[in-house]
């Protein structure tokens, strides 16, 4: 059983930024703009002490990209970790994980929000602005999820199922309740896959209905879609630019056969209408609870290929 630690949630971000704010004024006091991001980053050094060197090294690259890439002012960057930390959506999914006894129930470790920068692994600069945080869907809004999939699509068994940024893999066990031909999880975080490979190995239920569960241990703009029938769940994982790659690469690939493809996007919805599986919307409906968040069904189908053309003469 995987130590069940999420009351321990992980505050890295939260400590530099009670340092900072500690300490705001002797930061705004510096001489100069430039002189008061010194002090900022002599402060948030500070916070970053006895924690993991891999995590204290990608928050400060963070800090320095904000500082002096993007040209932040100390204010700016004290305001912008506020809103991190201080983020009431994310503390009412706390509220939810901390009333959650999925991992209680199945000895499993799915339960913690974690941004990129905490991670304990090395996090390039690219992915810590392009790729967000890991935070589990709730488990009674995935279920609602599956329970309308159900009833666009019942025969399961002729799809995969793929969680694009799977997290510690906590869908993926939910969704091997259902008949799914296969189960795939594509994440960009080892540390992460590694928790959702022993989660797989750990679950045990007698719902189980699929146990072709993978997990990819990828960046989505590489993974290779599988040439079936899939059903593409986004809880908003990336950026756009992000989005745009996958869907060019989806868009590209070769089939033997008809695809028929679901998009299922929780919270913001990519606008992928025009892509060549002519993707519509099938539904879209608020999940449970009192997140205001919606959840967006959209379907599309590829004509298979001809198999590649013969000359007549
Ligand atoms: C909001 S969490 C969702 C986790 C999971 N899908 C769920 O709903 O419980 C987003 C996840 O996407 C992952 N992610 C972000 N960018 C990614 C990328 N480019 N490729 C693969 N995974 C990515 C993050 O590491 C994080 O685990």
């Amino acid at each position: 059983m995987i130590e069940n630690n999420k009351k321990n949630s992980i505050n890295v971000f939260r400590k530099v930024y009670e340092e900072i704010k500690l300490r705001q004024a002797y930061i705004l006091e510096g001489r100069d703009r430039m002189a008061q991001k010194e002090r900022l980053i002599e402060i948030s050094e500070n916070a970053l002490t006895d924690i993991d060197s891999m995590v204290a090294r990608n928050c400060r690259v963070l800090i320095k990209n904000y500082m002096y890439s993007q040209d932040y002012s100390a204010l700016d960057l004290i305001t912008l970790l506020s809103s991190v930390v201080n983020n009431d959506f994310d503390n009412t999914l706390r509220e939810y994980e901390l009333g959650e006894d999925f991992d209680t129930n199945y000895g499993t470790r799915t339960s913690l929000i974690y941004q990129q920068a905490e991670l304990p692994e090395f996090v390039a600069e690219e992915r810590m602005t392009e790729c967000f945080r890991y935070v589990p869907t709730p488990v009674q809004v995935f279920t609602q999820i599956l329970t309308k999939l159900r009833k666009h699509e019942s025969v399961l068994e002729d799809f995969v199922f793929i969680d694009m940024g799977s997290g510690m893999g906590r869908n993926l066990l939910l969704a091997s309740t259902c008949p799914f031909k296969k189960i795939k999880g594509v994440e960009v975080s080892s540390f992460l896959c590694e928790i959702a490979k022993e989660n797989v190995k750990i679950f045990k239920s007698n719902e189980q209905r699929c146990s072709s569960i993978e997990i990819h241990c990828v960046d989505a703009v590489q993974f290779e879609f599988p040439g079936e029938n899939m059903i593409l769940y986004f809880w908003e994982p990336f950026e756009d630019k992000v989005f745009m790659e996958v869907f060019e690469r989806l868009s590209q690939m070769d089939s033997a056969h008809e695809l028929k493809v679901y998009l299922v996007f929780l919270g913001r919805c990519f606008p992928v209408q025009e892509s060549v599986f002519g993707f519509r919307l099938i539904e879209r409906f608020e999940v449970f609870g009192d997140l205001h968040v919606e959840c967006t069904l959209l379907k599309g189908t590829k004509e298979g290929d001809s198999g590649g053309s013969v000359d007549e003469y």
